[in-house]
């Protein structure tokens, strides 16, 4: 092959604004296996799966529109994969086997390359067997910096995870294809933490003003939040700015994968105020702010909504086609019979290969995709919950808002909780090109059956 003038010149251009990263390898993500103190004090290690040296796994913190190089290298025992949880992202790096790329089998690596078009708090998590791997500690921060730096004196991300350890030796139980676990509310643990770490204790100063970026890694436990002693708002919903933040006033809910920023005031009289979980049986601390001395700054007064994210613009939506889900089975609502490959299987049959829910009658990842969407076409989906159980809901490659009950569009998510019983609206421009899951995040739901895709061409 010729070279001409033109292809050199544009080599030794191209050679010289190459990122350094890409010259010398992108940094590692390494998963493999670790310890780490999960329990309380007194109690033995816990072996985890984890990015990095701990769980949470590296905190990757990157501006809005940069691009993020991570070259996942697998040292764990079995294959996996890294999603990037919310991000509207390249669907060839989405990190979903078997839809956009093959599982990374131990030993080997895989390249991520993407842009990240949107501020905020988002999270990676592994997405094969994610019922386990997540489980065992597979996740980690993924914080978008607005271009311009809020006016905060800590930014603290608060990762919250569900752990069932055996209370003896404080080890993982692996008991992840639990049959009762999977047809009910799924795998619930036994240990609460932030972090990784259980009760952890932050230091902060009287009015001194917080962001807390909350995530709910759990595999399967609704969380109803509240803090003791601090009083603000909620300025965004899985990484997207509200129009209008939110006061708190009481608990608000966090479910599987979603996030809520907080902008907080430390106005405790006391010496702490803590992050608490409301239980039937009470509130129990997550993590304590231990208040010593006063911040300089004056407590500041009212805050304002976070600058926005470049969204698509939901025009019409009343005239939009609307798609129905329907989220079937579980226990006391057992499956009669779903779709598993070419079969029609009855609910006794699937509950013998591990299978208890359905999603429009299939019980795994249909061959063909619930909804075939033209780039930039508007779509209603109605979630109508059959079950006797509540539902994430999640979508890649997009953020959707809510229709609510007065006809008005809601926040933007990624995630929504669909309760037992209820049907919620949700509008989306399908304007991602490329393959996209839609499945419940309890991921035990997820495994045994509430799995589904749309594609978007
Ligand atoms: Cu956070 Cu398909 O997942
Ligand atoms: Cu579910």
């Amino acid at each position: 092959m010729l070279f001409t003038r033109r292809h050199i010149l544009k080599t030794a251009v191209a050679a010289t604004i190459l990122p350094v990263a890409a010259r010398a390898g992108y940094p590692p993500l390494k998963a493999h296996v670790t310890r780490q103190r999960v329990a309380p004090q007194g109690f033995p290690d816990t072996t985890v799966w984890s990015y990095g040296d701990t769980v949470p796994g590296t905190a990757i913190r990157v501006d809005q529109g940069a691009r993020v190089q991570r070259k996942l290298v697998n040292d764990l025992p079995q294959a996996t994969s890294v999603h990037w949880h919310g991000i509207r992202i390249d669907n060839a790096m989405d990190g979903v086997p078997g839809l956009t790329q093959d599982a990374v089998v131990p030993g080997s690596s895989f390249d991520y390359d993407f842009v990240v078009p949107d501020a905020g708090t988002y999270w990676y998590h592994a997405h094969n067997r994610s019922m386990e791997q997540v489980a065992r500690g597979l996740y980690g921060p993924l914080i978008v910096a607005e271009a311009t730096a809020l006016d905060v004196d800590q930014d603290l991300v608060l990762m919250l995870d569900d752990w069932r350890l055996n209370p003896e030796t404080a080890q993982i139980m692996d008991d992840f294809d639990n049959g009762h676990d999977l047809s009910h509310a799924g795998r619930l643990g036994n240990i609460l933490t932030v972090n990784g770490s259980f009760d952890p204790v932050y230091a902060v100063r009287r009015n001194e003003r917080l962001r807390l970026r909350l995530v709910n890694a759990s595999n399967a436990r609704i969380l109803d939040l509240d803090l003791d002693g601090l009083v603000g708002w909620i300025v965004a919903l899985d990484g997207m700015p509200l129009e209008k933040p939110l006061e708190l006033s009481g608990s608000f809910p966090l479910a599987p994968a979603q996030r809520a920023d907080l902008i907080v005031d430390v106005t405790a009289e006391g010496d702490t105020v803590s992050l608490v979980s409301v239980e039937r049986d009470g509130s129990f601390g997550l993590a304590r702010f231990e208040v010593s001395g006063s911040a300089a700054k004056a407590h500041r007064q009212g805050v304002s909504a976070l600058p926005s994210n470049p969204l698509p613009e939901i025009g019409n939506f009343q005239e939009a086609q609307t798609h129905q889900m329907r989220l079937q089975g579980g226990a006391m609502r057992w499956l009669e019979s779903a779709r598993l490959g070419e079969a029609e299987l009855s609910g006794r049959e699937l509950a013998q290969l591990g299978k208890f829910w359905a999603l429009n009658g299939y019980a795994e990842r249909p061959e063909e995709p619930f909804l075939d969407a033209a780039v930039g076409s508007l779509h209603r989906i109605e979630f109508v919950n059959e079950s006797a159980f509540p539902h994430a809901m999640h979508l890649h490659g997009h953020h959707f808002r809510l229709i609510l009950g007065d006809g008005s569009l809601g926040p933007w998510r990624d995630t929504i909780l669909v309760g037992r019983g209820q049907a919620r609206q949700i509008a989306l421009i399908a304007d991602n090109p490329g393959n996209w899951l839609l499945h419940c995040h309890m991921l035990g739901h997820a495994a045994s059956g509430m799995m589904s895709w749309f594609r978007v061409f």
